[in-house]
């Protein structure tokens, strides 16, 4: 991603009717910085490994206005924020979310997790 030109990627708001799973990868200037690139391949290897590589989307987005939190990946449908990533943080993220339809409370923002708690999401 580096310093790709970003403007014929899709923003995160064209995936809001997305029915397909799919994980939003920012590939903003920031996230890029953020290391936004390690967390592409950590996706797909994840993906790979559980066999969902080709019923899961990966598409990566302009920026998602979360630049202080970067690398950001959002999960859709649902549009579920994760931040702060790290590679290692792909594998529960597919194996739970994406897989079984749980999400990862713990690498959730607070107000996300409080939503979860309280099932309304
Ligand atoms: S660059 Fe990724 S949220 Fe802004």
């Amino acid at each position: 991603m580096g310093k790709q030109d970003t403007s014929d990627l899709p923003n995160l708001g064209d995936l809001r009717h997305e029915e397909q799973r799919c994980l939003a990868i920012c590939a903003g200037k920031k996230c890029a910085k953020a290391g936004s690139t390690l967390i592409l391949h950590a996706a797909q290897t994840a993906l790979q490994e559980v066999g969902l590589d080709s019923s899961t989307r990966i598409v990566l987005t302009r920026c998602q206005d979360q630049c202080e939190d970067g690398p950001v990946v959002t999960v859709v449908p649902g549009g579920y924020p994760y931040l702060n990533m790290r590679s290692q943080d792909m594998r529960p993220i597919v194996t739970s979310h994406i897989r079984d339809g749980v999400p990862v409370a713990d690498l959730l923002p607070r107000r996300w997790r409080r939503r979860l708690e309280r099932g309304t999401e």
